[in-house]
């Protein structure tokens, strides 16, 4: 809570080495999931990065101080290279992270990946109930081949964390969800609540779930927690448009992590895109490390300098460096804005009419 004036000015940014880098090989995929954090303009297949030019953003980027690579998408077991590229990350040598669907990775695959050192596995799973899953997915099957992928990864014994977005549907399964981590063999489960930017947004309605329901699904997760302890780690995130204060959006903008696109792009974060205006610089012609340090896009919200009142005033400036970007271009139009999230922003009624807003209407899927 802010309590008290801080009114010191506000640093110039200082320039950290990134930490992470999501790769997103291909926004090709075959769930249709209607909380989709790709962009509303998808890269086309014909415009995607080639192997040769990935294993230099690798080396670019280890050089640069990266130390993992998220190797993501849409799906990425949809490029025909994917072990190349992987190897081409170990090669490199940043630890390596498959975030995948389940959907598209064969037994032959997997087993490519592992026998060329992939590091670790996160599988998304929309719920413990099968039919939900699918259902949620807009892709029947989807459950059981995900179920049969966890197992092969864990035999294969590649560490294993089952990802699940939460939302109205499943929410109240907060036990049976972890539950079912355990059950797969995952040593970690990230409980995410749907971030509302892009696809998400036409969807929020029939996604959003009542604040009752968010502060069950907190204490579940606390007594979960508790009662797990040693067997497996919990991570959750909380819901944004429940919390008092934002999150410290990407660890703050071009401050720890970079994500590059399909077709080469390099942006702050996954949403970035949304944000009109913004000129991004590419891996094609580019070296990385000029990118982080100079390209427009990056320095257009690093470090704190750019935030109005309240934020400059207050104590928790420099620790959630205003929220996330994306979120207060969406809500209020002005990127630089406190996110509306924090209950000390001007338009943080806005943030309350919404979550107070449901429809039972049918999901939006994301196709394409
Ligand atoms: Fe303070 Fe701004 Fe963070 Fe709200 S968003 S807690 S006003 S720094
Ligand atoms: Fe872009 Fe939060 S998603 S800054």
């Amino acid at each position: 809570m802010q309590t008290q004036a801080d009114p010191r000015p506000a640093p110039a940014a200082a320039l950290h080495s990134p930490l992470g880098l999501l790769a997103e090989l291909t926004h090709r995929c075959p769930l249709g999931c209607p909380y989709c954090s790709n962009p509303l303009e998808l890269d086309r297949r014909t415009d995607e990065l080639d192997t040769a030019t990935w294993a230099r953003v690798f080396r670019e980027a280890a050089a640069l101080g990266v130390l993992q690579v998220h190797l993501s998408g849409g799906e990425p077991a949809a490029r025909r290279d994917l072990v190349d590229i992987m190897a081409a990350a170990r090669d490199a040598g940043l630890y390596t992270n498959l975030i995948t669907s389940g959907v598209g990775v064969t037994t032959k695959l997997l087993g490519a990946l592992a026998d060329a050192g992939l590091d670790h596995v996160q599988i998304s799973i929309q719920d413990s109930e099968p039919k939900s899953a699918d259902h949620i997915a807009g892709y029947d099957g989807a459950y059981a081949r995900k179920r049969a992928l966890a197992a092969e990864v864990v035999a294969l014994k590649v560490p294993l964390t089952a990802n699940i977005v939460i939302h109205r549907a499943n929410i109240e399964r907060v036990d049976e969800l972890v539950a079912m981590a355990l059950e797969m063999g995952a040593t970690r489960v990230e409980i995410a609540h749907v971030q509302y930017y892009g696809w998400a947004l036409k969807n929020r309605a029939a996604l959003m779930p009542t604040r009752e329901q968010v502060e069950r699904a907190v204490g579940r997760v606390e007594a979960l927690r508790e009662r797990h302890h040693g067997r497996i780690v919990i991570d959750a995130v909380v819901p944004d448009y429940h919390a008092r204060f934002p999150k410290p959006c990407v660890g703050g903008w071009g401050r720890r992590s970079l994500n590059v696109t399909p077709s080469g792009r390099v942006l702050p974060c996954h949403a970035a895109e949304s944000i009109p205006g913004l000129e991004f610089w590419s891996v094609r012609d580019r070296p990385l490390r000029e990118i982080w340090e100079s390209s427009p896009a990056f320095n257009a919200f690093r470090g704190t300098a750019f935030l109005p009142e309240p934020c400059q005033g207050c104590a928790r400036r420099d620790l959630d460096f205003g929220g996330c970007r994306c979120q207060a271009f969406a809500l209020t139009g002005d990127a630089k804005a406190t996110d509306p999230v924090c209950h000390l922003s001007p338009h943080h009624h806005v943030v309350e009419e919404l979550a107070a807003f449901r429809e039972d209407g049918p999901y939006v899927y994301r196709r394409g």
